[in-house]
């Protein structure tokens, strides 16, 4: 049983399609808890269009702090651009 869970936890958990990125993370706890991160992840919007969003979830009630907002922010800037 233990072998078998730090085989999962050495992998990173590739396997079953959940990154070990620690900004994917981030987005998976704070930004998946009324839309399902597809919302996230299928969209492609200029590094400006990112912070106003993130300003609006969080206006909206979405909890992170302003260490996690910059880690979300700088994460989607670099990957979820045109
Ligand atoms: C408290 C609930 C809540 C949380 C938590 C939340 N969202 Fe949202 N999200 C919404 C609502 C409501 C909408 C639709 C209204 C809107 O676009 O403002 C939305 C829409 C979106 C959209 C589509 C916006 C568009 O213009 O098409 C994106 C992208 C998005 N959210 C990203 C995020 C990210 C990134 C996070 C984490 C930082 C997050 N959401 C967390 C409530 C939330």
């Amino acid at each position: 049983m233990m072998i078998a869970l730090s085989l999962v936890l050495i992998s990173g958990c590739d396997m079953t399609g959940f990154s070990n990125n620690p900004a994917k993370r981030l987005i998976k706890k704070r930004c998946s808890g009324c839309h399902s991160t597809k919302r996230i992840y299928g969209s492609r919007r200029s590094s400006k269009e990112w912070e106003e969003i993130v300003a609006r979830m969080i206006r909206h009630g979405a909890k992170a702090t302003g260490e996690e907002r910059d880690k979300i922010i700088d994460y989607l800037k670099k990957e979820q651009t045109p």
